[in-house]
């Protein structure tokens, strides 16, 4: 008998077809997310579960299904599963890691690039009719060439933006909890620094942490204080690494210039406060969004699965404890 999978949002075909191919698969055709109820109700008695990072994959979801075997996310990130719950259970977590850091490190300098030369704003301005004649100063924004970027976070969507901003003849700053080694910087053309130095010497600053209580709210306040008053915070991370009341506050303050922000601390809720603020550069958690990504990331997590659900060790497990 095939296993049991239960997927919590409609995948690209490709993804359904693999776990067509080897599982019976229920799925959740409508493109609204589960409530916690729906999901407790809905997982009943499958062995594996493929969910989005909006699912809060937690010990009571865990314990509606006990025969359940995987859990396989279709997001690099896994804060939205208890993994240490999981791993209790014997249940494997895993994730796609890998095939988005081009798409999201392009997506980040995207963000970077609008903010600092107001693409946003200028095409609200033109849309809006209120161009009337070129102006010498009109939209005029901050350089992106030659400048310092300061990269929180050297992992492989750190290092992919590094490679980026290596064109815009950028001097790149890194720090990490763990320093690169000396091939990977000099590869790079990256210099380690302390957080501080990083927060102090960068015109951009560019977050690439995972989501850890040690992250949380990675930059407030403090860390606003110590920036360039020209600078500009990027965001493509995890929402809650900002404290985004403080950076309101920072950017309504003139403690710094600009925000490009791909993630919020309570998605879909965005801080009214941004909302309002012109050098800030919004959108919805689309980062890693190009068709083939996507579909690429879906694709891994059914193969995650299916691997799980056959005896395999999983090509992307997250918790290899659960194992044993
Ligand atoms: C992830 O994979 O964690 C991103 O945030 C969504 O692609």
């Amino acid at each position: 008998m095939k296993p049991r999978v239960y997927v919590t949002r409609n995948l690209p075909q490709a993804a359904l077809d693999i776990l067509a191919a080897h599982c019976e698969v229920a799925l959740n055709r409508r493109d609204v997310i589960l409530t916690k109820a729906q999901l407790i109700q809905k997982i009943r008695g499958a062995q594996g579960l493929v969910c989005l990072l909006v699912d809060p994959i937690n010990e009571a979801v865990l314990a509606s299904s006990p025969v359940l075997r995987i859990v396989s996310n279709v997001a690099v990130g896994y804060n939205n599963i208890d993994v240490e719950a999981a791993t209790r259970r014997k249940v494997l977590v895993t994730n796609t890691p890998g095939v988005l850091d081009n798409t999201t490190a392009d997506f980040a300098f995207t963000l970077l690039l609008a903010t600092a030369r107001r693409v946003v704003e200028g095409d609200a301005y033109l849309r809006a009719g209120k161009w009337r004649e070129w102006g010498l100063m009109l939209f005029t924004g901050h350089d992106v060439y030659g400048k310092t970027l300061g990269i929180c976070g050297l992992g492989r969507i750190g290092r992919a933006v590094a490679r980026r901003a290596r064109g815009f003849d950028m001097r790149l700053l890194y720090t990490d909890a763990v320093r690169a080694d000396e091939v990977t910087e000099r590869d790079l053309g990256v210099t380690f620094v302390d957080k501080q130095t990083l927060l102090r010497e960068s015109d951009f600053v560019t977050l690439h942490v995972p989501l850890f209580p040690e992250t949380h709210h990675y930059v407030s306040t403090p860390e606003f204080r110590l920036m360039k008053r020209t600078a500009i915070l990027i965001n493509a991370s995890r929402g809650p690494v900002v404290d985004e009341q403080a950076l309101v506050k920072a950017l309504r303050g003139g403690l710094i210039a600009g925000a490009g922000l791909d993630v919020f601390e309570r998605e879909p809720k965005v801080e009214r406060g941004l909302l309002g603020l012109k050098q800030v550069t919004i959108v919805p958690h689309i980062a890693s969004a190009s068709i083939a990504t996507r579909t690429k990331m879906a694709t891994m997590a059914a193969e995650n699965c299916v691997a799980g659900l056959a005896g395999r060790r999983p090509p992307n497990l997250v918790n290899p404890e659960a194992l044993g």
